[in-house]
């Protein structure tokens, strides 16, 4: 999945990355959001950075993950904007270390998710370090979890172990997969 997935060219990325915004920006669980966790986007996954400056035009409030290696625990800190954004753990964008604000994660409405996998069943397979699998129980019962991913990554049934936590929807640049109730 991530060789096919670098193999997908800027341009096309570009592409999937924006009709996927637009299918998000028009869902009922974007609307209805106050504050949206998002992760930011890194190398080839699906990018974010543009569906982070939109968000925030719409007066969403953005939170993004930093990562924290010693305990493999993502802790959701709100950003004004890219502005605040600086390389950290692995090189991936994260709030600069003296301006980071942490959310209440029971105060996040939406949560957009990478992955290198989705399946029918809304499970999801990240990178093998189970850092979504520990942020995902601390969301409100009602907040919803969106899974976004270039279609291929949607397959139709991956390993599932007792920590992995399914999704209620998944986003592709084609198809858009959610559970009863959600939008
Ligand atoms: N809540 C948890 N408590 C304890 N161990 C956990 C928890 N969640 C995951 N793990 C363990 O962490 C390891 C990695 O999990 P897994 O393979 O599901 O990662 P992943 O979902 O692909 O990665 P990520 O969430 O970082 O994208 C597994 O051994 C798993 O059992
Ligand atoms: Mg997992």
């Amino acid at each position: 999945m991530m060789s096919e997935r670098d193999r997908i060219s800027i341009r096309e990325r570009e592409i999937r990355s924006r009709r996927i915004e637009s299918q998000l920006i028009g869902l009922q669980a974007y609307q209805n959001a106050e504050i949206i966790f998002v992760y930011v986007s890194f190398r080839s996954e699906v990018d974010t950075k543009s569906f982070i400056r939109k968000a925030n035009e719409d007066g969403k409030r953005i939170a993004v993950p930093v990562s924290i290696p010693n305990g493999k625990i993502l802790l959701p800190c709100e950003i004004s904007g890219l502005d605040d954004l600086v390389p950290g753990t692995w090189g991936i964008l994260e709030p600069d270390k003296d301006r980071q604000r942490l959310v209440d994660s029971r105060k996040i409405d939406l949560a957009v998710v990478p992955g290198l996998a989705f399946d029918h069943f809304f499970q999801r397979l990240g990178y093998g370090a189970g850092y979504y699998d520990r942020f995902l129980p601390s969301l409100r019962e009602d907040a919803v979890k969106l899974g976004i991913g270039y279609d291929f990554q949607l397959i139709d049934r991956l390993p599932v172990e007792k920590y992995d936590i399914p999704l209620d929807g998944i986003l592709t640049d084609i198809r858009l997969l959610v559970r009863d109730g959600v939008d």
